[in-house]
């Protein structure tokens, strides 16, 4: 009997000290002292001994038991150990890694013209102005001598709202509401906007675009301050070398009425930008209409001035290169990324 017990604990033994995990274990545990396992078995045969030999086989069982169980316990505790350095080494956290720089934003390029056409004019002495994208009818068109009936009135395919309130068609309208305000100060501001028309988006063609405005009302402005203001913004904007052409052209609400162009890059030589015409158009302005000055109370008679409007896409496309106006709506970030 104390051979057999000496190879059931050499053996149970090897088990414990090779068990790998703390389930291993538990499994050698119940093989040795389940309910059928082989320690318990073996105390069962402890009744079929003589009375004499039961109190030591029961001790030798006991001795057995007891350092099984000792060994279970240490076993245990270094698995623990293990497995606890183990989940640490899987969940380490390097707190020293150099982090991820997070991405900043910037504005995008149509905001980018905005901001730096707006400071062009700030530093000629203009103020920034603005107004409703829901407008009146009496503002972007009446106030601005586009009567009903008007044909100027079908150049501008115009989302109406109600009869008389519709998506305003151009910025222009900020200039009789300004002159409303200011009156009878004087007036120089520029105007930079959202506007709307019913147009279907194609490559030049946008239903929402930019515009930006610029009046100056005062006494005594003529049609060369027009001009020499308009030199200034566009050399400063598109380069010192660049001329400036007034077109005869037609606006209800200026008289009279020019398109500008600028001169282009190739230097006249021709090319696919100015269309081998040497200039590029850029805005439309004029001397302000009497009717227009006289809605906002300024006395024709006393008051002069000039206004002007640009898209801002299409300058945005002259300066970037974008031949595309829906790539600026996209909001593509291998196309926005370029423009800082
Ligand atoms: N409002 C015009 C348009 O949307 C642009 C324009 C032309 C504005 C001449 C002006 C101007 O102030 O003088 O087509």
């Amino acid at each position: 009997m104390q051979d057999e017990l000496r190879t059931i604990e050499e053996q149970a033994l090897k088990e414990i000290t090779g068990a790998a995990s703390s389930q291993q274990l538990e499994e050698i545990r119940l093989k040795y002292f389940g309910k059928k396992g082989v320690v318990t078995q073996y105390s069962r045969t402890l009744g079929t001994l003589s009375p004499e030999e039961r109190p030591l086989a029961g001790k030798l069982i006991n001795n057995l038991r007891g350092r099984l169980e000792e060994a279970l316990e240490n076993r245990q505790q270094e698995l623990e150990s293990l497995e606890a350095a183990a989940k640490f080494e899987r969940e380490r956290l390097d707190v020293e890694l150099p982090g991820r720089r997070p991405r900043r934003g910037h504005p995008h390029p149509l905001q980018l013209i905005i901001d730096e056409i707006t400071m062009t004019f700030l530093g000629m002495g203009f103020s920034v102005a603005e107004g409703p994208e829901v407008e009146l009818d009496f503002y972007n068109f009446e106030a601005l001598n586009i009567p009903p009936e008007h044909p100027a009135r079908e150049m501008h395919d115009s989302l109406y709202i109600t009869d008389n309130m519709l998506l305003r068609t151009h910025t222009s309208p900020v200039q009789v509401r300004t002159m409303e305000k200011l009156y009878p100060n004087p007036v120089r501001i520029i105007v930079p906007g959202r506007v709307y028309r019913r147009d279907a988006l194609d490559a030049t063609h946008s239903p929402i675009f930019h515009q930006i405005e610029g009046l100056l009302v005062d006494k005594g402005v003529t049609f060369g301050d027009l001009k020499g203001v308009l030199t200034v913004f566009v050399r400063k904007f598109f380069g010192e070398d660049r001329q400036v052409r007034l077109r005869p052209s037609f606006f209800p609400f200026t008289e009279p009425s020019a398109e500008v162009d600028v001169s282009c890059v190739c230097r006249g030589e021709g090319c696919r930008i100015c269309k081998n015409t040497g200039w590029i158009e850029i805005l439309g302005a004029g001397s302000v209409h009497p009717k227009v000055l006289a809605m906002a109370k300024y006395d024709p008679e006393i008051y002069s001035g000039f206004a002007f409007g640009m898209g801002v896409e299409r300058i945005a496309m002259l300066r970037y290169g974008i031949s595309d106006i829906r790539q600026f709506y996209e909001n593509d970030f291998r196309l926005l990324s370029q423009f800082h």
